[in-house]
């Protein structure tokens, strides 16, 4: 089992473990148990996950003579808004968890924000501990404490900084993980590659040449990258200020592509898409080795990713939506560009005809 500390600094009591292995449920209620941070537990997940997993995990902290709870929410980002966070926290208040207990986030991306904010508002405040069940919520969004609901207006519009107190990261929960989502985690596992460790992108491409991308070795090693280039990360900027924003490459294109399509492109392929953008301009704009921007491309199509816009896609729609960040944001959009593999920095302008060039050439 990989065991990484993230050291957020201030009160010691802020950094925490992330524990990476196969079938690690019984070392989580043992790890629980022997911490003893609480008798009582409240695990929250979604039916879909709570049908697949749910009495498993409950059953595993059990053992150990654990008090655990399960509360169940519907599956799916519609779920993710503030009427479910009430709802968890009325249940919480039925069962009487008070401010000894924890909360455990069993799910993907929407569960793991949903119950990270619930946490973070029952009582003031109260501990959570992620087990993430998929590929993205295992590289990226149960580490470092983002949590957050939807509203009308946007995603994530509502939300706060609330560290987990523990990530346990299974990677048996992949083996259920229907593929579409396995490639949505590998896009921001690309992502990692690309800003941080080119190694990461030739691991890739070795586990596509063997056929290997659903391997357990593979899974470990490249989970195991990921969770260390966000830690780090996280340890220097918790509240986004500067350096965390490099984590956002390609997601500018890309959470206008994923808007503009309706939501009917995942949130992988959006980000794919995005991130050809970014390294096709920071290959025009910033010196971006001439061939890099097209490894991307091959390495994306190659894991299954889009890496253009689809033909019945709307270029207007998605500038519209690029210019509404752009006044959110105080006139300037941030975008994540590279110099080279490895070498991020945020460019605070992109001229508009040049970005319009960039996108008509991702058009088919
Ligand atoms: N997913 C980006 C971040 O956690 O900052």
């Amino acid at each position: 089992m990989n065991q990484m500390n993230v050291n957020i600094g201030g009160k010691a009591d802020r950094s925490y473990e992330i524990y990476i292995g196969e079938e690690i449920l019984d070392r989580v209620g043992m790890i629980l148990a022997r911490d003893g941070r609480a008798q009582r537990y409240v695990i929250v997940t979604d039916t879909h996950i709570d049908a697949l997993h749910g009495a498993r995990v409950q059953a595993a902290l059990e053992k150990l003579d654990l008090r655990v709870d399960r509360i169940t929410v519907p599956p799916g980002e519609e779920a993710k808004g503030i009427e479910t966070v009430l709802t968890v926290t009325e249940r919480l208040t039925a069962l009487g968890a008070d401010r000894q207990t924890v909360l455990i986030a069993l799910g993907g991306g929407v569960v793991g924000d949903l119950t990270g904010f619930a946490a973070s508002i029952y009582l003031r405040g109260i501990p959570v501990i992620q087990l993430p069940t998929t590929l993205l919520a295992q590289v990226d969004s149960s580490i470092g404490g983002k949590t957050g609901v939807d509203t009308a207006a946007g995603k994530n519009l509502l939300g706060t900084f609330n560290q987990p107190k523990g990530v346990f990261i299974d990677i048996a929960f992949l083996k259920t993980l229907p593929d579409e989502q396995i490639r949505s985690g590998l896009a921001e596992v690309i992502k990692y590659g690309i800003i941080e460790s080119p190694e990461l992108l030739d691991d890739l491409e070795g586990a596509v040449a063997k056929g290997n991308l659903r391997e357990t070795a593979f899974l470990e090693r490249i989970i195991a990258a990921a969770c260390r280039i966000k830690k780090g990360i996280v340890e220097l900027d918790e509240r986004d200020r500067g350096l965390r924003r490099i984590l956002n490459f390609g997601h500018t294109v890309g959470h206008a592509v994923e808007a503009a399509s309706g939501y009917a492109l995942s949130h992988g392929e959006s980000v794919a898409i995005g991130m050809v953008a970014a390294a096709r301009l920071s290959e025009r704009l910033h010196g971006l080795p001439a061939g890099d921007a097209a490894r991307i491309s091959a390495i994306i199509r190659s894991v299954g990713l889009p890496d253009r816009i689809p033909a019945e896609m709307d270029l207007e729609d998605i500038f519209s939506r690029l210019s509404v960040d752009k006044k959110k944001e105080g006139g300037m959009i941030h975008f994540v560009m590279i110099r080279k593999l490895g070498t991020p920095f945020v460019n605070g302008g992109i001229p508009e005809g040049i970005l319009r060039d960039a996108l008509k050439g991702l058009k088919p």
